[in-house]
């Protein structure tokens, strides 16, 4: 059994295995923030990897070359784990970069810069069943349990990276900048061509229509499965045991009917309505 070690940052777990205080520190209050900069941030399960390969491809007119031959995480670097931000630090502008982090620890940096961010975020029900089932492989965090004892960790937010409702609702304070982009997993799934022209317009990126076609093609999940720098494989097994679990598990919308029963679905559609009253936007799953 791996040992368990967990950091806390300002009342949120992390795991110890990849990152620091210091490093959230650094990050917080001395990273600068460049103009050029597109920043993916995701609240865990909800489509970090996704959203790192459509941003790959736009960037590289749809051709998979790079996405091909370059790890995730060399093309679009978590900027809260040690590795990433050495990565960060030394990739050449424009940077993609990425994170999970929630806003208050985000750069203080980004408030003053016109770098711009992609926030993607996904049915709370199915980024519940999809860390249920990673945080069964992951190295370095406390065994799920149950499901049913999962959904209580899961609903009051002592999860790595916090509880989801504070992230929501942190990030989308955000929502009225002019470089801010808000999105969901339900809109990529549904129509995933619309999605890459919206995402492409406000980067200010033109694609013709083949570029276009190549994006979708090359982020769908089953080239994504097959495209060992984009599935998971990459993931170091210092962090997780690839034989208890897989990163590209079913990708679809719903997989939460197949897991919690009405009672536990009516129980957190009620912790869900406490936590986001007065969140006047209106998400696919509502
Ligand atoms: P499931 O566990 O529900 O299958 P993250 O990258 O934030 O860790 O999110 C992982 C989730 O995104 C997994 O969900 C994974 O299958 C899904 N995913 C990854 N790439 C995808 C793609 N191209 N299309 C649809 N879902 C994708």
């Amino acid at each position: 059994m791996a040992e368990v070690t967990y950091l806390t940052h300002k009342g949120i777990l992390f795991n110890a295995i990849y990152h620091s205080v210091e490093n959230f520190i650094f990050l917080e209050n001395e990273f600068q923030l460049l103009d050029d900069d597109v920043v993916s941030v995701v609240y865990p399960k909800s489509g970090t990897h996704w959203m790192a390969e459509i941003l790959s491809l736009i960037r590289h007119d749809g051709d998979p070359t790079w996405t091909n031959s370059v790890k995730l995480v060399d093309r679009v670097p978590w900027i809260e784990t040690l590795e990433g931000m050495e990565c960060a630090l030394k990739y050449p502008p424009p940077r993609l970069m990425s994170t999970h982090l929630p806003f208050q620890l985000f750069p203080k940096s980004f408030l003053h810069s016109k770098a711009k961010i992609i926030y993607t975020a996904r049915n709370p029900k199915d980024v519940l069943v999809s860390l249920y089932h990673f945080a069964k492989a992951m190295k370095g965090v406390k065994h799920p349990g149950s499901l049913e004892e999962f959904l209580e960790t899961f609903l009051n937010g002592t999860v790595i990276f916090g509880s989801w409702f504070d992230h929501m609702k942190g990030w989308l304070e955000m929502r009225n900048r002019a470089n801010f982009f808000f999105i969901t997993y339900e809109e990529l799934q549904k129509d995933l061509r619309s999605s890459v022209g919206r995402i492409c317009r406000f980067l200010g990126k033109e694609l013709n229509s083949q570029q276009i076609d190549s994006v979708v093609e090359n982020a769908s999940f089953q080239k994504m499965k097959g495209n060992k720098q984009s599935n998971g494989a990459q993931i170091p097994e210092m962090i997780m045991d690839h034989t208890k679990g897989k990163l590209m598990r079913k990708g679809i919308c719903g997989d939460w009917k197949t897991h919690l029963t009405v009672a536990k679905s009516e129980h957190f559609d009620h912790v869900y309505q406490e936590n986001m009253r007065g969140v006047k936007v209106t998400f696919p799953w509502d």
